[in-house]
């Protein structure tokens, strides 16, 4: 089967971390965010994937090539962003697929565990246009909804609403038969999300819901980057390209943890990255050269290559960018984000975003 994902986004709900490096490629347990996707992809029976990039396009095919985790890959690039239907659109003409083949679309920011398969297989059972993949989630209010009948067909998609009518949500994986694709306007700026799929449903076609909720996780905002990276570093989703068992910590080559420095909680300690003497680093990810001096404490943040903190500072849910310094005494908590190169000086900062 043939997959099209979609990787063109800028991730501004990242920055600063997607300001150098586009966010399907930052390090997430130890390799980049897609090596998890492509290994997975290739597990469920994908064999070549057409990237659809946009935003630091040449960067995808540096990392990759053209073939990585058993797939073959190919890359075509939009000159302006097309949103998520029109890069679909886009990405279509390099498809070998036949007219009624299935094919798989995969948004480029999500971590999930469903079975592809059984999605693929309830789209032929049913001569389906498109097959989504549902999740539910516990508070349908911040997300559209997605309603099925009782044979598991699409009714409706719907917009954020503080009332939802069901706690089914659009989880960012569909089929398309390949004829369908080539319905979506050609080299427009179209949305699947807002325009393909309630179009195609007022139209009668049939597009079905695979509703599966195991391990389900969009790592667009820092909180959730930092989750998933800690839940594969941990095992609470099995990946093929973890570059180590999993456990407590990843340590990749290269880095360097003091003896009595306490590390754990799913964190990634990148190459060449330090942690002294007395520090506490717990269900973080510290990229390539980041530093953790004697006696700080590091919770649930991100540290971008060569980002450093200072002796006795503490960070809990903080993001540093690449070459941030946060100097000694300093406390930042509560979703403070420190842009690339800045350095705060000593205890010049007690700040929560809470306070
Ligand atoms: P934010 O700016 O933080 O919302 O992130 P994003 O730019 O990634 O947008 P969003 O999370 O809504 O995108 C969902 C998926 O579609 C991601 O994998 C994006 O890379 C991808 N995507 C969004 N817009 C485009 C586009 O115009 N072109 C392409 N090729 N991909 C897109």
């Amino acid at each position: 089967m043939e997959a099209i994902l979609l990787v063109g986004g800028q991730g501004t709900r990242l920055r600063p971390l997607t300001i150098s490096t586009p966010k399907p490629l930052l390090p997430t347990a130890g390799v980049a965010f897609l090596a998890h996707q492509l290994a997975r992809a290739h597990a469920e029976g994908v064999e070549r994937i057409v990237f659809a990039t946009s935003y630091r396009a040449e960067m995808f095919e540096e990392a990759f090539g053209n073939r990585a985790h058993g797939v073959d890959l190919v890359y075509v690039v939009e000159d302006e962003p097309l949103g998520t239907g029109g890069a679909i659109r886009n990405a279509a003409r390099a498809l070998t697929s036949g007219p009624d083949d299935p094919v798989l679309i995969l948004n480029g920011d999500i971590l999930s565990g469903h079975d592809v398969r059984a999605q693929v297989k309830l789209h032929e059972e049913a001569g389906a246009a498109v097959t989504l993949h549902l999740t539910e989630v516990d508070d349908p209010s911040r997300f559209g909804c997605v309603p099925t009948d009782d044979h598991g067909r699409v009714t409706a998609f719907l917009e954020k609403t503080p009332d939802p009518v069901t706690n089914q949500i659009n989880a960012g994986c569909y089929v398309f038969r390949r004829s369908v694709i080539d319905t979506i306007p050609e080299g427009e700026v179209v949305s699947v999300e807002r325009e393909t799929f309630p179009a195609l449903i007022a139209s009668g076609a049939t597009v079905m819901g695979h509703v599966e909720s195991g391990y389900w996780l969009d790592v667009g905002t820092p909180e959730a980057f930092v989750r998933g990276s800690r839940d594969l570093v941990l095992g609470a989703l099995a990946s093929p390209a973890m570059p180590g068992e999993p456990g407590e910590r990843l340590t990749l080559p290269g880095a360097s943890v003091a003896a009595d420095a306490v590390v754990a909680g799913g964190t990634s300690i990148g190459r060449g990255a330090v942690i002294e003497s007395g520090a506490t680093v717990t269900g973080s990810v510290l990229l390539d050269d980041a530093f953790v001096a004697e006696g700080a404490t590091v919770r649930d943040s991100v540290l971008s290559r060569g980002a450093r903190v200072g002796g006795g500072a503490v960070l809990d849910g903080v993001v540093l960018g690449d070459g941030a310094v946060v100097g000694p005494g300093n406390e930042l908590r509560g979703g403070l984000r420190v842009w690339p190169g800045v350095e705060l000086p000593p205890t010049a900062v007690r700040f929560s975003a809470d306070t």
